[in-house]
C-alpha cells in the first residue's frame, strides 16, 4: 500500500506552508536574473583568509574538542567573547546568560518550543521577519500587531495590545527586516516600560545592529531594561530576550548565533535545544572564536559598513533617479534592506511576474504581514549585488513600474 504521508501529519504542520513567494524566487536563480530578493551578505566581503587561517589552527591545536560532542549551551571561550562583547555595548551580563545557537532562527524556534501554547497570541510588528512567523506558525499561536510608522511601534497602539495579554512581544528595532527602520531611543524606552507594566517578555531580535550606515548608535532595548532595573552590573536577569548573530558580520554558513537572556529561561531553552541538535557544531564555533577572539571582527565589520553604506546609498539614489514620484521608500540608516510602497491597488505579487519578464526580483511584501494585507509593498536587499548591479536592477524595475502601475 503506498503511504499517504499528509493523512499522518500532525495537526500543527497544516500550518506550514509552501510559500508561494520562495517559488517564485526559484527563478531568480538564473544567472541573467538580478535578484534584490535574498537577505545575503555580500559573498566579497566573507573573511575567507581569517577563516582559512583559523581553521587551520584548530584542526592543529585544538582539534580533539573542535571535532567533539560539545555542550548544549555552547563552547565556553565564545560565550565569554560574546559577554565581553555585551558589556563593551552596554548590557551587563555573564556567561549562563548566553546560549549559543545553529542560527537565530533555530533560536526563535527553540522559543516557540519553549514558550507557545496553541492559541497563545504573540505581539508582533506589522510587517515582521517572515522566519520568526515561518518559526512560530507550527507551534499554533494567533499574532496581534502594533501599528508603526518611521519611528517604530507608536506607544498608544502598542499599549492597547499589550491588553489583550499576548504570551510574549517580537521587535527588530534596529534596521528591520523587511522595512530598514529603527526605534528611536524614546519608543524603545516606551517598548521596556509597557513590557514591563503588562508583564509580557520582549524578545529582541537584532541581526543588524552592528551594520549602520550613519546616526548613532542607540541602546538595545535589553540595555534599557537592565538599566530600568538597575541591573547594570553582573548577571542579567530582565524581561528581554536579546538574539544576536554571526551570519551577518562574519558568515551566515557558519550557522552560529548567541541569545542573551535571564539564567532560567536560557537554561530552558538549553533544554530544548538538547532534544533539537545536542549542540551547536562544535568545529564552527571553534573557528568563531579563533577568528574573533583579538578583535578581527570590530574590523572587519568596519569593512562591511562601508560595502554596504556605498551600495545602500547607490540603490537611494537609482530609485530617486529611475523610479515614478507615486513610489516612496524607506531610508534605513543601517542593514540590508529597504522598502517600497506602491500606490494602493497594486499588487506586487502580481507584478513579480512581470518583473521577472525584465530579469529582476524582489520580495513581495504580503508574506511579512502576519495577518494578511501589504500587497502594495516589497522589499529591496542592497547588500548582495554589487553597485552597478544595483543601478542597472532599479532601472529594470523602474521600467516594470513605469508600464504596468495602476
Ligand atoms: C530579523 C532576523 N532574525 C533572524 C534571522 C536569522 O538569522 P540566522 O542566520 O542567524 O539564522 C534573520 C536573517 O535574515 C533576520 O533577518
Amino acid at each position: 500500500m503506498e503511504t499517504n504521508w499528509s493523512s499522518h501529519y500532525a495537526k500543527r504542520t497544516n500550518r506550514m506552508k509552501a510559500s508561494a513567494i520562495r517559488e517564485l524566487l526559484k527563478l531568480t536563480e538564473k544567472p541573467e536574473v538580478i535578484s534584490f530578493g535574498g537577505g545575503l551578505p555580500a559573498p566579497e566581503v566573507f573573511p575567507v583568509e581569517a577563516v582559512a587561517k583559523a581553521c587551520d589552527r584548530v584542526l592543529k591545536d585544538y582539534s580533539e574538542k573542535a571535532l567533539q560532542y560539545g555542550t548544549t549551551e555552547g563552547f565556553n571561550p565564545l560565550r565569554e567573547m560574546i559577554v565581553a562583547d555585551a558589556k563593551k555595548r552596554g548590557l551587563s551580563c555573564d556567561i549562563d546568560n548566553v546560549l549559543v545557537s545553529s542560527g537565530s532562527q533555530q533560536a526563535l524556534d527553540l522559543i516557540g518550543k519553549v514558550f507557545i501554547d496553541p492559541g497563545d497570541k504573540i505581539l508582533v510588528e506589522n510587517p515582521t521577519y517572515l522566519g520568526a512567523l515561518q518559526a512560530w506558525n507550527s507551534y499554533e499561536c494567533d499574532y496581534i500587531t502594533v501599528k508603526s510608522d518611521e519611528h517604530g511601534m507608536l506607544p498608544e497602539s502598542l499599549e492597547e495590545k499589550l491588553k489583550q495579554h499576548p504570551k510574549l512581544m517580537y521587535v527588530i528595532p534596529n534596521f528591520q527586516n523587511p522595512t530598514g527602520i529603527s526605534f528611536t531611543l524614546e519608543r524603545r524606552k516606551k517598548v521596556v516600560e509597557l513590557a514591563d507594566k503588562y508583564g509580557i517578555p520582549i524578545i529582541e531580535d537584532d541581526p543588524y545592529g552592528r551594520l549602520r550606515y550613519e546616526g548613532k548608535d542607540l541602546p538595545s532595548i535589553a540595555q534599557l531594561d537592565s538599566e530600568m532595573r538597575g541591573q547594570e552590573k553582573g548577571q542579567y536577569n530582565g524581561n528581554v530576550i536579546y538574539l544576536s548573530t554571526f551570519s551577518k558580520i562574519l558568515a551566515p554558513g557558519l550557522r552560529l548565533a548567541w541569545s542573551i537572556g535571564a539564567v532560567e529561561a536560557i537554561s530552558k531553552l538549553a533544554q530544548a535545544k538538547q532534544g533539537v541538535d545536542l549542540n551547536t557544531s562544535t568545529f564552527n564555533q571553534l573557528i568563531a572564536y579563533e577568528v574573533g577572539k583579538d578583535g578581527f571582527i570590530d574590523q572587519h565589520i568596519e569593512v562591511i559598513r562601508k560595502v554596504y553604506h556605498e551600495r545602500r546609498d547607490v540603490m537611494l539614489d537609482a530609485l530617486e533617479e529611475h523610479c515614478p514620484k507615486t513610489i516612496s521608500w524607506t531610508h534605513p540608516e543601517g542593514g540590508l534592506f529597504l522598502w517600497v510602497t506602491l500606490p494602493e491597488g497594486n499588487d506586487a505579487a502580481k507584478l513579480m511576474i512581470e518583473a521577472l519578464k525584465e530579469n529582476v526580483a524582489y520580495v513581495p511584501g504580503g508574506s511579512f504581514h502576519s495577518l494578511g494585507g501589504g500587497d502594495n509593498t516589497m522589499r529591496l536587499n542592497f547588500s548582495f549585488s554589487n553597485p552597478q548591479t544595483i543601478n542597472e536592477g532599479i532601472s529594470r524595475l523602474a521600467r516594470v513600474f513605469k508600464t504596468h502601475l495602476k
